[in-house]
Order: C-alpha cells, then structure tokens, then sequence
C-alpha cells in the first residue's frame, strides 16, 4: 500500500519535472514564421556581437568574440552605417593577463562632471570572472586601459549595468561555472542565479533564486533595475532602494528565452534579445556556434514610468538570417541586432510605430 503510494508520488514529481523540462527547452516551439521591422542586412558575419550599447549620439559599442580565449570591442556610428563596423584600438594592455577572453555583457558610464565616457566589460578568464574598465577617447576613437575589477563572488556572471563610477549590478546566472555541472544546473531547472552589487570595494547579493538570470539594465534615471530570466522566460523590474538593495515591483512573462535588455534613453523602451527555444540556443552554446543554427527574437517593450506596459515582437526568425540573438537596439529607425557567436544585423525600422 505504502509502497504504490511513494511510487505514485514519484511518478507525479517526475511527470512535473518532464513537463518543466520540456516547457523550458521549448523545441516544440519551432520558428515557422519569419518577420522582420523592414529590410535587413549583414553587418559582419563572424565572432558575434554578445552585448551591445548604443549612446545618444548614435555610437553604438559591441563586445565580439564571446567564443574566443581574446575578444574586442568594435564601434559602429549609426550616422555614418557605410562606414561600418570597426575595431577599437585598446591602449595599455601589455600586462594584463588573459586580456579580454570571452567578453560577454558590457556597460557605459559617462561621467556626469566631466563627461568623460567609460566602458565596463566583462569576461571570462580560466581563473575568475573580471570586468575590465576602459576609457574612451572619442576624438582617436579609440579605448585606454584604466584596471579591472574582480572578486570573489564573481562566478559565472553575464551582465552588469553601471549606476556610478565603479558601482553595477551583475548577474550571475549560475553557481557553476564548470561546464558539466554548468549543463546539470541547466536540465534540473535550479534557481540558482543571482544579482549581486558591486559597491566600488565589493560585492554582495542583492537578489537570489533567480532561474539563468541573464541581461540586466536600468531606467535612464537609475532608479529601475531591469533583468531578465533566461530560465524562467520573462523580466523583472526591481526598485532600487536607497542601500542599492532590491525589490521585485513587476514580473512580465516574455514567452522566449529572453538574453540582453537594452533601455533607449529617449523613449525608455525596452529592446530585448532573445530565444524562442532555449533548448537550441544551449545546444548552440555547447557548440560554440558550430555547425549549428538557433532561432532569433527581438522585442520592444514600452513603458510607463518605468513599468511595462505593453510586449512588442520586432523580429522573429528561424536562425538562417542570424543564429542566437542575443540583443538589440535602437537609433533614429535603425535597430542594430546582435548574436552571440556569429552576425551582427542592422535592419531599417520601417513597419514599425
Ligand atoms: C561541421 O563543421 C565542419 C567544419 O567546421 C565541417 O567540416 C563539417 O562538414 C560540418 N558538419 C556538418 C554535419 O555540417
Ligand atoms: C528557415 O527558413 C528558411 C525559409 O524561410 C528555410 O530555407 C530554412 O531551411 C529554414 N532553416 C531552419 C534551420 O529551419
């Protein structure tokens, strides 16, 4: 008797677990349909665009070569797309060990005073996670070496979003950076993802039991925080409080692997990259891109001081135009979308309000 009964209670907890499992992989969610905000075209075809961040000006900065033990940041100027896409000469790097391996999110902060612009890159040593900081000179076009930060609660971290000088949020989205027990994480679904704060001396967790917790941004003023769950497929808005610790104010389901959350600083909108079948965007991952395609998706998310409002899909397409978006943005009707190991696209907003 007792016996059919724990037997039941596994097969319960094992038939949640597959429908879990299947929910989240999502390969039953095959892209049939393409769509696009108007014509697009490839900017570069190889090594990715992970992150990427535009300013008010129309330079928009990507970090390349997430799959690579060396990256780069590269620079497009959306008032000028013929010239394309270039190549930031870095300064001062000849000691710095493991210089740029895998660089993943990035962040700007630009100097209220001065108004001297500073870029925040993450990365991904053998060793430990790092963020490396850069100044940009805008006149030489190009980005000086200043220091790099660690610590060490950074373990497999994503993205970050400055709030001040040497002050982010970063996500972490697993407790595992080694990859076997990185990919156990991944198919027994645990929330193990963080969002920790780094104050200028060290870091602590700010938000935790989040599942993949992925791309993080702000509101322009910086008093939102958004982020956004791979795992769970949707994004949180948290208000940030006076001690910079957080509280969840809206969760809004996506439907879609959901990666970067880029903010446009003039409409406050949100422009999300993502996967619509998170399954083949880690068999991608586990590929590093090769001989493997995955669907793309990009939304735009409107606002109201700050909370959304309503979820927009921009581009959808089955991974034959690009493989794994990760993240897009916008700038006077262009939008820039980029992958995490292969193109970056630049399409013409036209069909969209
Ligand atoms: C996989 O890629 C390699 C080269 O990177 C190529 O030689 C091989 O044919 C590809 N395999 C398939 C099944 O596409
Ligand atoms: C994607 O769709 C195109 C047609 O629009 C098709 O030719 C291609 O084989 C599809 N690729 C995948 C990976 O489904």
């Amino acid at each position: 008797m007792y016996g059919k009964i724990i037997l039941f209670i596994l097969l319960a907890v094992l038939i949640q677990y597959l429908i879990r499992l299947w929910t989240f992989l999502g390969y039953y969610k095959d892209v049939k349909y393409h769509h696009t905000p108007g014509p697009c075209r490839t900017l570069y075809e190889e090594d990715g665009s992970e992150d990427l961040s535009v300013l008010k000006n129309g330079l928009a900065f990507i970090t390349s070569g997430y799959y690579l033990e060396k990256g780069k940041v590269k620079l497009f100027d959306f008032n000028d797309p013929r010239h394309g896409v270039e190549d930031l000469p870095i300064l001062g790097i000849d000691a710095v060990p493991n210089f740029m391996a895998h660089p993943h999110g990035l962040s700007i902060w630009e100097h209220p005073e001065t108004g001297v612009l500073y870029l925040y890159v993450l990365t991904h040593p053998p060793d430990q996670d790092r963020v490396e900081v850069f100044e940009f000179d805008q006149t030489k076009r190009e980005l000086k070496y200043i220091k790099s930060i660690t610590d060490p609660l950074f373990r497999s971290m994503n993205d970050l979003v400055l709030v001040d000088i040497d002050k982010f949020y970063i996500t972490q989205i697993q407790w595992f950076k080694n990859t076997y027990l990185a990919y156990m994480e991944y198919f027994l679904l645990v929330k193990h993802g963080e969002v920790l704060f780094f104050d200028g001396m060290k870091a602590r967790s700010v938000a935790s039991s989040l599942h993949l917790p992925n791309g993080i941004n702000s509101s322009p003023d910086k008093s939102l925080v958004y982020v956004a769950e791979f795992g769970s497929q949707q994004i949180t808005v948290f208000k940030r409080n006076k001690d910079d610790s957080l509280d969840g104010i809206q969760t809004v389901p996506v439907d879609c692997g959901v990666d970067n959350i880029e903010v446009d600083p003039s409409s406050e909108d949100l422009w999300v990259g993502g996967h619509p079948s998170p399954g083949k965007a880690i068999e991608y991952n586990a590929n590093a891109g090769k001989n493997r395609t995955a669907p793309s998706q990009v939304f735009r998310m409107k606002t109201s001081k700050g909370l959304i409002t309503d979820v927009i899909e921009i581009y959808r397409n089955n991974g034959t135009e690009i493989s794994a978006s990760t993240v897009a943005t916008y700038f006077k009707r262009r939008i820039l979308i980029g992958s995490i190991g292969s193109k970056l696209l630049l399409c013409d907003a036209k069909y969209i309000n």
